[in-house]
Parts: C-alpha cells; structure tokens; sequence
C-alpha cells in the first residue's frame, strides 16, 4: 500500500480503532479453549480481541491462517492482524543460546543462524520477533544474561546487528524473513544486586559508553521494532523515560519505527511508584512515545479517553498509529495476511539448518582447562556420566517453540562416535537439588534422596569400569532465563556430591559444563583434567559436543562473561574503571584495592579460552606511534600454529586510553578476528585504529577523543598481551 492510501485509511478510522492498533493482547485469547494450556483467560473484552492490533506468543501455520482469516473479516477496515513472538535463538532448529553464540565471536555464523530462525518462524505464521536482546550484562546473578551475548559493548553490538540483519533480510515484504525487535531499552541488565525487573542506577557517561551502545549499533541497522524494559534508569522507569524514549532512542539515535512496552510494563508504572492510576499510567507511556501497550490493559481501557478530553492529542495518536500501519505495511501484510505460511504442516528442520546449528555449537563451546591433553577423548573406554549426559533439555527457557523430541543429546551423539562396547552411560544424580528452585516454582521429588543414592552408585560402578569419565553437569535449563535470578553461582550440591564420589575412583575426568550463566567454577575445576564450557546448546547440543569431545573440530570459544572466584565478586567484568590505589602485579598489596578474601579478576575472563592446538603471537607492530583524527593507525601481529592439529584462534584487539578528562576503563575490546590455522601455519593479522574508535563521553558531556597517550594490546584475552603506545595529536 502507498503512503497516500495508508495515511487515508488512518483518517476513515475511529478513534476506538485507532486506539486498538495501539494494544497487543496474549494469543491464548485467540485460541480455542482446547489448545489454552496454563494460560489465564478471559480479562480481553470481545470488542477488544475484534480490534486489537496485534498478539504473541502463539504460532503453528494452519492456526494463524485461520485466526487470521476470522479478524480480518470480522476488522471494520479488514486490517491484518500482526503476530508476534520471542523467538531467540531458534523456532524449531535452535541454535545456541544467546551467550553461546556470543562466545564463538563469529557474528556472521549468528546472522545466518537468525536468518535460519526467521525462515521457520515465518513459515509458521509470525511476523515479528522479540530479539535481538541487546542488554549488556555484567552480572551473571540476573538469569538473563543467558539471553545476552555477554558483558561488552563491542561484541554486544556486532551480534545485535547481526541478528537484525539476519531476522529481516534485505526487504521485510519477504515472506522467509521477520521483523527485528531490539531490547530492552535500556539498561535492564544493570538490575542491581542482579535481581530481575530491579532498578538501575547508573551515570550518564556509563550509561551512554557502555549500557546503550549494543541497541544503538543494531538501530543503525533499522529494525522495525524497540521494545522497553521493566527497569527504572535514575528513578524513572524505562516505560515512561522521555529522555530514553523520546531525547535518546528517537532524537539521538534516529529510531522511526514502532516502540513496544515490555509485557505489562504500563500498568507496572503504578507499583513504581510512578503513575496514580492506569489512566495516568497510559498518559506516561503515551508521553514518552511507547506506541504498543504490551498486556497492560492501559491503552485498551484508557487511552480513548485521554485523546476525547485532550490530554492526549490525536496528533500523538496519530502519529503512533501510523507508525504501526506503516509497519504491518513494511511486512507486506495488507498485501498477504497469511505471509510466510506455505502450508497447513508449517517448517520442517532441514539437513542444512541441522548442520548450521551444529556448527554454531561446535563453535560456541569454550575450553577453559585441558591437562596433559586430556581432550581430544582418545580410544580407551568412557562412561558419560551425569544428569545432562543423555537428557534432550538442551536448550534455554526461551526455546519454547522448538521442540525437545528433536533433540540430540550427548550421549546420542556419542554413539555415532564410538564404538558400543567403549561407552557406558548414567545419570548419576538428579539435575536439581531438592529444595531447588526456578523460574517456575520449586521442583520436589517425592523419592529425591533414594533416587540421588540408587543413582550415584550406579555412576560409580560405571565410572570404574571406565578410564575416562565426561561427566555433563550444569545448571536447569529453567535456572536462567526470566525471573531466574540467583544469589548462588555454585552447581547443584547433588552434582557437586557426583563430581567428588567420581573423583574418588581415580579416572581421568572431562567435566562439561552446561549452563545459561557463569558459575563459580573454582571447586570444578581442581577436580578436573579438563573443563569444557558447553552453553545451553540447543537441538545439535550433544552432535556439536561430541564433535569437539572427540577431536574432529578444535574448540575455539572464548569467553563472552567473566567467570568469576566467587559470587561476591559481582557485578565482574574486564573492562573496569581504574582506581587510585590498583592492587600491584606483585608485593605488598595492602590498602590497594582489592579483597582480603578473593583475586579482583576473574577465574576466567572475558576473552578467554583454549584450543587442541597452541598459537605463538610474534611482535605486536604499530605502524606509526602518533595519528591526528585525520589519519589512521595499523596494529598487526603474526600468529602461528605451533601445535600439531588445525585450530582457530580469535585475536583480539584492546585499547586503553591512559588519561582523560574523564576516566577510561583499564582496557576496552575494540576489534578482534577469527583466523583458521593448520599445523606450522602462520598469517599476519592487523586492525586499522581510526579517531572515532577512541571517542567517549567527555566530562563536557559530549561525543569526542582527547588528544594524549594510548595503549593497544593484541592478544588472545582481556589479561594477555604487552601494551604497545601511540599518542593521538
Ligand atoms: C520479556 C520480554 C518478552 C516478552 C514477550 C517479557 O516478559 O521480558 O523479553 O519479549 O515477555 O514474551
């Protein structure tokens, strides 16, 4: 549809019909009672499932059609109506979780991946999805940080743009791509004490440098959607934050398309403390330009109102409405309501999906320890041992809609690998401790103790018969995720029991840790030969595994999140302020900052991982020791494989702006690049280093680099490397 004719089907609504473009309402609404499961019912009004606009979190091809096809008819103006849903790292192939995928450092490998998510979502009738998440996370007791691609900037913001290209494609009209929608804006990953929908508290130069820059690299990228967050920024929750919505996201940043409130965050600006009413509430919202009450009811119920007395013009309205018709319009839906769906049957996981997933996986994975070459497994006999080592919950909280059946596990994997006489297998203890809890409540089983005692010592039995043990331990796929936060980064004690009695029999032990989160892995790894970060992997989980387990690809993860000692270490993250009393390298360390108790760093690092192989970094160069902001600047190193098998290695680049009228992080990732390189094999690496790169918010409270001393690491890791300098003129 032309502009002319959208912006004339706007003036022929009513101000009713208007209102409802502006209201989204659950799908379980829409669906028969048969198929509603756990789903509270029944709060819409008729006339408001007649109008709404849009809906999520339901899909299935020959569903949507048929709902679909019964709206339009029954829509005085037969606008479609649009579907959306979260689908974050897969619809029916899924792919790593969000912090996996950020641990291959390989944006383009998440690109077609989201690409890979769009295909199947649309052809099962959803038309936008809520991703990419682009919060930053520091804090690994928020269970999102799951669902984020780690705690930096830089990287956060190549894997959001990714995932935005990779969602919507070149052109929206096409039917095999969705709408991208980034959240939540802004800083949700800041909660304090890592509680989830906690407030933040932040400073502007924070805030802007490090908190908004991923969402501010994916708009570039022009998604058809933002979405807000739950928190409050500074005292004034996100949903109603003119300065975020209106001066930051829409003025500064450029954003034209449609801002959505997270589910129910209208109404919640009552219980901030920040709206009387909902009718006060729906005016804030409106106010800070959030076009779409997500669930609240507010708009549905007020915003009538608020436009027939004034206090909110029609011009606002319009202008929201219209933002929502263009989009629908973008996705070609006035021109085919039943977009992407191709048949009743919807997508199937194709060979070539599995293989992509497979690979992402294989990429993801993180090797933090690996004792006299414990890994690759060698011949010799292994028993896989522990609640993940044949369980199909491989993947996260947010995979709802890809299903477990289709999943392989490691134990599956393993026995395409090896021979059925080599392998044994066994649970070895529950996956949760008794009084555990999740996202959704406690999990009690009635016979846990027995189960846990029947359980270990059949692990035990099938430790000894074997010379190496993998044992797949992790946190629940339901521990992370939403409302999943934890005071704790310890495993399951139960797992932890497992690990010890293993320990006992003296076989060489590979752990593979699965997990939505960092942990406190300190314990873990003194008992260990080998220690192997394993994500939540998704459908090719235990393939993906299996094929660095057993040799036939190299690990090359590095860490997206700083594993930390211990839980009171967060919120831990590399790219830390500088202190005036730094705790030295060596000697006396007193009234330095520091704990008495604990390391400042991480266990493990961002940054930070191993491979089969080893990687020599010859003498990082400089091609110039000055640059002005006219000219630009050349790092390079040589890397060589000095091992005996193929491997790839990440070089990362870090940048440390030594003094400036407002202090700079003690290093900051500013580039880095995967390389691939077989035995003996060398290649030169180098990263152009341009004024722009060494810009930040000033103390005049501005964009801009200061002239002065600057030091570039090229390294493998955010601790590795000897500083070089340069000065910027
Ligand atoms: C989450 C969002 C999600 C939305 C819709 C909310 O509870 O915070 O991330 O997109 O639900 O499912």
């Amino acid at each position: 549809m032309d502009r002319k004719s959208l912006e004339a089907l706007l003036d022929d609504m009513s101000i009713e019909e208007k209102v409802m473009q502006l209201v989204q309402i659950p799908g379980s609404e829409y669906l028969a009672e048969a198929e509603i499961t756990g789903i509270e019912r029944g709060r819409v009004e008729e006339n408001v499932k007649k109008l709404a606009g849009s809906t999520l979190g339901i899909w299935g091809s020959k569903n949507l059609r048929e709902i679909q096809d019964r709206y339009i008819k029954e829509h005085p103006h037969h606008i479609p109506l649009m579907f959306m849903l979260d689908v974050i790292h897969g619809h029916k192939t899924v792919f790593p979780c969000p912090l996996g995928q950020g641990a291959s450092f390989d944006p383009e490998r998440t690109k077609k991946g989201a690409t890979v998510q769009a295909r199947e979502a649309a052809a099962d009738g959803v038309h936008v999805t809520f991703s990419p998440m682009s919060d930053l996370c520091r804090d690994a007791r928020w269970g999102r940080i799951m669902e984020s691609t780690g705690e930096d900037k830089y990287l956060n913001s190549l894997m959001a743009s990714a995932m935005v290209e990779g969602y919507q494609g070149d052109d929206l009209t096409d039917p095999e791509h969705l709408a991208a929608c980034v959240k939540h804006f802004a800083a949700y990953g800041a909660a304090e004490g890592g509680r989830d929908y906690n407030n933040t508290e932040l400073s502007e130069h924070t805030l802007r440098e490090h908190y908004l820059r991923a969402y501010g690299e994916a708009i570039k990228k022009d998604p058809a959607m933002v979405m807000t967050s739950f928190n409050s920024v500074n005292g004034i929750p996100a949903t109603g934050n003119q300065f975020l919505m209106r001066k930051i996201l829409r003025e500064e940043f450029g954003f034209k398309g449609v801002l959505i409130s997270d589910w129910g965050a209208v109404g919640e600006l009552i219980n901030h403390g920040f709206a009387e009413d909902k009718k006060d509430a729906a005016y804030r919202a409106m106010m800070a330009g959030v076009d779409i009450d997500m669930c609240s009811g507010c708009y549905s119920e007020q915003l009538e109102e608020l436009v027939e007395t004034g206090a909110v013009s029609m011009k606002m309205l319009d202008e929201a409405v219209l933002r929502v018709l263009n989009m629908k319009n973008d996705l070609g839906l006035f021109e085919d309501p039943y977009r992407g769906i191709v048949s009743d049957a919807g997508p199937v996981i194709t060979e070539e999906s599995r293989r992509l997933a497979r690979e992402a996986v294989a990429a993801s994975l993180v090797l933090l320890e690996n004792n006299d070459k414990t890994l690759p497994l060698g011949k010799g006999k292994t028993s896989f041992i522990g609640p993940y080592a044949d369980t199909k919950k491989l993947q996260s909280s947010w995979a709802f809609s890809g299903e477990d059946d289709n999943t392989v596990t490691v134990w599956e994997a393993a026995k395409e690998v090896y021979e059925p006489d080599s392998i044994k297998v066994a649970a070895g203890c529950t996956m949760l401790d008794q009084d555990a809890m999740t996202a959704r409540g406690i999990r009690h089983t009635d016979q846990w103790q027995e189960e846990n005692d029947r359980l270990l010592a059949e692990a035990v039995q099938t430790a000894e018969w074997a010379d190496t043990v993998v044992l797949c331990l992790g946190e629940d796929f339901a521990q992370s995720g939403e409302a999943a936060s934890k005071a704790s980064l310890k495993l399951p004690a139960v797992q932890l029991k497992l690990l010890k009695e293993i320990k006992k029999t003296g076989k060489r032990i590979v752990t593979l840790i699965f997990t939505g989160r960092p942990l406190e892995l300190d314990e873990v790894k003194e008992l260990s030969d080998a220690l192997m970060i394993c994500w939540l992997p998704g459908t090719e989980g235990g393939h993906g595994v299996m094929d660095v387990v057993s040799g036939k690809i190299s690990p090359s993860g590095r860490l997206p999140v700083s594993f930390p000692y211990t839980v009171g270490q967060e919120p831990l993250h590399y790219d830390m302020y500088p202190t005036g009393r730094p705790k030295p390298a060596s000697g006396p360390s007193e009234f330095t900052s520091r704990y008495l108790d604990c390391e400042n760093g991480a266990l493990y690092p961002f940054g930070y991982g191993l491979s089969y192989t080893s990687f020599e970094y010859g003498e990082p160069k400089l091609s110039a020791s000055e640059m002005t902001s006219e000219d630009t600047l050349t790092a390079s190193v040589s890397i060589r494989n000095t091992g005996d098998v193929p491997g790839d290695v990440t070089v990362q680049m870090y940048i440390r702006d030594v003094c400036a009228s407002r202090v700079r992080p003690v290093r900051e990732l500013a580039g880095f690049r995967k390389i691939h390189l077989n035995p003996g094999e060398e290649k030169a690496v180098s990263f152009v280093i341009k004024e722009e790169m060494l810009r930040f918010w000033t103390a005049e409270e501005k964009w801009a680099s200061e002239p002065g001393r600057f030091n570039v690491w090229l390294c493998d890791g955010s601790t590795k490397g000897r500083a070089l300098e340069f000065s910027l003129k």
